[in-house]
């Protein structure tokens, strides 16, 4: 018998929208895929030579990770964001996915999420039997968290809370600068609430200035990171959440979780993923195409939707554009991707799976339906107008289909 928190919930909409494209691309049908947020780069050379180079690591390692994963994930947020961490600050996993599903097992709080929000962390509480409290955000700010919401729904009082705050932001796009993060965490200190800062994406924030929740509030943040969105690595399942020591007996309590349940994440995995976390000069070029071809895309397909009458956010960091058309025929947000998928073969994820109301016509594009290695290749020359019809042609037709299928 189906315990009642599993059978109401129903597989991963990414991984589903997945799996229907691939059926319909088997059928001879011309789908352009942007449901899916996977990275379209490949996984850095260096990389992948760490990879072939530890394929013969066989043992078990410490539960926590690799010493020297640890330590270089603390180098790189010491780099990159001014954080204080060290080694045993750092906890590795199997994917951030995993360990957040730790984290809201270890914790009996209520995970606030700004409306609209990843895919994953409701369904998560859900399996575990946490109360989520949606927060409302404004769409004509790009859907983005404000100190007021945070403040209002903090207000209610309610137990343990822990905000969830995504910056790059999946499904918007959004990236809070640093004056937008001082003032939630301003807001969240006051409350002495604990922050779950999801940064899987600040690796591709579009002009690489991304800023860390934890800079404004170090000792309420957890900061999540990992390999799948900057590196290209999603496949290979390896993330790594940063603790402040005053959040050292959550970090003991979620590695208790991780020893009987994945045990250590695969060892030629962690070897490999220390030489992507380590100052390499090779990462850089690596990453400053990737943010302008991201860019580049990103924003051309923004220009043509809002041409078209939608509200669209803006990119700027990450893969996604979050678009609502102004009227829609169709019932609901699930309706309307149906009929996109059928009528225009553009594949897309509804709002509601982000948790829009159902009956909003609003919708998550991913531009990533485009061969980043050759895009990657030439970057260097420039991503313009030309590059952009060379390279990333099948996110712009999905524009054009998508403006056409709004005319109709
Ligand atoms: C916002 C966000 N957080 C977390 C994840 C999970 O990443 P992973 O488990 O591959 O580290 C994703 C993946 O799509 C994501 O978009």
């Amino acid at each position: 018998m189906l315990d009642a928190s599993v059978s109401g919930v129903v597989p991963s909409p990414t991984l589903a929208i997945n799996e229907r494209v691939a059926g319909l691309r088997a059928s001879g049908r011309d789908v352009l895929h942007l449901g899916l947020g996977q990275s379209p780069f490949p996984v850095p050379e260096h990389v992948v030579a760490a990879l072939q180079a530890n394929a013969h690591q066989k043992d078990y390692l410490p539960v926590r990770g690799l010493p020297d994963l640890r330590a270089a994930v603390a180098d790189y947020h010491r780099r990159h964001e001014g954080s204080r961490a060290s080694a045993e600050d750092v906890l590795v996993g199997p994917g951030t996915k995993e360990l957040m599903f730790g984290m809201t097992l270890a914790l009996d709080a209520t995970l606030l999420l700004p409306n609209p929000s990843w895919v994953s962390y409701a369904p998560q509480a859900k399996l575990l039997k946490r109360a989520v409290r949606w927060v409302e955000t404004d769409p004509a700010a790009g859907w983005r968290l404000t100190p007021n919401a945070l403040e209002a729904a903090l207000a209610e009082g309610g137990g343990h809370r822990i905000l969830v705050l995504n910056s790059p932001n999946n499904p918007t796009g959004a990236a809070y600068t640093p004056a937008e993060l001082e003032a939630l965490a301003a807001v969240a200190r006051r409350h002495g609430i604990l922050v779950l800062s999801d940064e899987i994406y600040s690796g591709v924030h579009h002009t690489g200035a991304h800023a860390s929740f934890a800079r404004y509030y170090p000792e309420g943040s957890v900061v999540s990171n990992g390999l799948s969105k900057w590196c290209g690595a999603g496949g290979w399942r390896l993330g790594a959440f940063v603790f402040p020591r005053e959040l050292r007996p959550l970090l003991d309590a979620m590695a208790v979780i991780a020893s009987e349940s994945f045990s250590a994440v695969a060892a030629p995995i962690q070897y490999a993923a220390v030489s992507a976390f380590r100052d390499d000069p090779a990462l850089k070029p690596y990453l400053q195409r990737s943010r302008a071809v991201l860019a580049g895309v990103g924003g051309a397909l923004r220009e043509a939707l809002v041409a078209a009458g939608l509200r669209v956010s803006h990119p700027e960091g990450g893969f996604y554009l979050f678009a609502e058309l102004p009227e829609s025929r169709h019932p609901s947000g699930l309706a309307l991707c149906e009929a996109l998928l059928e009528d225009a073969g553009v594949a897309a994820l509804p709002g509601s799976a982000f948790g829009r109301p159902a009956a909003e016509p609003s919708m998550r594009l991913a531009y990533v339906d485009f061969d980043g290695a050759a895009a990657m290749r030439h970057a260097p020359a420039g991503v313009d107008a030309a590059f952009l019809a060379a390279h990333c042609g099948r996110v712009l037709e999905a524009g054009r289909r998508i403006a056409a299928f709004v005319r109709d």
